[in-house]
């Protein structure tokens, strides 16, 4: 039987990984991989989650099982992060944890496919795993460009991909810092949407990956908060491997905004089930250590200070590209706006090849690069390698 299976591509990523390690030039730079790295070009774990993952083995009692919602302390605390003031949105909101923003996604699509949607309208470009994702359960994908050459996001294309929906279908929105472009819905943009959807009914999924990374937590927030309020319905993924630097222990949530408090039980209920069928159950610790230190103020204190560091890094890196202003046919001004760890800079395939070969700076095909594998120190580097290939 297992004869019949095709070799699947392997991830781009991954091979941009491993020819990175094999490059013997000491200024080579990686704008490859997606995680967060310091001005050292360190990925280091959080100090309020090494705090918090002491006393989880100073103080766990028992690794008995747990059931498919997972750690529902997790769940509860990090909701006034993500909804606001009134977390449960007048008890309509509830939420189980998941293996990280992957499995929420996971669960989200696979719940509003049981729920009879056949089809999902999709900005591209997009995460890789959001088209994979939805193959995988043969949900259908209709997709509209996310943003405009100029580096702005396309409301037309959302609008129109809203109002072309059918009955039966969703539309997946990113929650911020939108991966791979950076480029966010204003909060204006974010209005017309929510009108747009409150008039036809299309369903709605947020995917909601790097809160906190872009222009603050509140602020990256708000537009979904904007969008939510006008929603009878909806589904959140929500990842914390980002924000709490947890990217291998799998942190995550899927919140369900259910029409009325008593529809939540169904709801969730088939949301359990799903969970049953696959993972069954998520992995704990990750989850417990980011509830540890939301219940703790002095370890949420730690925490936000890191949070904080990380931003004010990515700003300022951000801020930089745009006072280079272009560098050779490449405008860099829209980076300096755009948010959180990822941002496209138009070029095509052969000068990201240019790039790694000549200069040693390695990207993904499409251009996306990741904003913290730059640094002050290797930024010149960076833009004048970019002005002599595109000049
Ligand atoms: C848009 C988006 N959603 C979800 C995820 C999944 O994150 P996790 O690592 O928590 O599975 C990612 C990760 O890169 C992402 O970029």
């Amino acid at each position: 039987m297992l004869d019949r299976l095709s070799p699947q591509a392997p991830d781009p990523l991954l091979a941009l990984i491993r020819l990175h390690a094999a490059d013997p030039r000491e200024d080579k730079i990686d704008l490859g991989v997606g995680v967060y790295r310091t001005e050292e070009g360190a990925t280091p774990v959080f100090r309020a989650i090494k705090a918090a993952e002491q006393r989880l083995v100073d103080e766990q009692d028992s690794k008995s099982y747990l059931g498919p919602e997972g750690d529902i302390g997790f769940v509860n605390a990090l909701m006034p992060y993500i909804f606001g003031a009134d977390a449960t949105m007048g008890g309509r909101l509830a939420g189980m944890q998941t293996p990280g923003g992957t499995g929420a996604v996971r669960l989200a699509v696979a719940l509003a496919q049981k729920a009879g949607v056949r089809r999902i309208h999709m900005g591209v470009p997009s995460w890789p795993n959001h088209a994979q994702i939805m193959a995988d359960i043969s949900l259908e994908v209709a997709t509209f460009d996310h943003a405009n050459p100029d580096g702005i996001a396309n409301l037309d294309a959302v609008l129109t991909a809203i109002r072309s929906a059918g009955p039966d279908e969703a539309i997946l929105l990113h929650g911020c810092c939108h991966n791979p472009t950076g480029v966010d819905y204003t909060l204006d943009q974010w209005a017309a949407i929510a009108e747009a959807i409150a008039e036809t009914g299309v369903f709605l999924i947020i995917d909601s990956a790097y809160q906190g990374l872009g222009a603050g937590l509140e602020e990256d927030a708000a537009g979904m908060r904007l969008v939510l309020a006008k929603m009878p319905e909806a589904l959140i993924a929500y990842s914390c491997d980002k924000n709490f630097g947890m990217y291998r222990d799998r942190v995550g949530a899927l919140y369900m905004l259910a029409e009325t408090p008593a529809g939540l039980d169904a709801i969730t209920s088939n949301a359990n089930a799903l969970a049953r069928a696959s993972w069954s159950m998520p992995p704990d610790h990750g989850a417990a250590a980011v509830r540890l230190i939301l219940r703790d103020p002095d370890l949420t204190k730690v925490w936000l200070t890191e949070l904080d560091e990380m931003r004010g890094r990515m700003r300022q890196v951000r801020a930089a590209l745009a006072a280079a202003g272009t560098a050779g046919r490449i405008d860099l001004t829209p980076l300096g706006t755009q948010n959180g760890l990822f941002s496209v800079v138009p070029v095509s395939k052969e000068e990201v090849v240019r790039l790694r070969e000549e200069h040693g700076i390695y990207m993904a095909a499409s251009g996306r690069i990741n904003i913290a594998g730059l640094t002050m120190a290797n930024l010149p580097k960076f833009v004048a390698a970019l002005a002599e290939v595109t000049g």
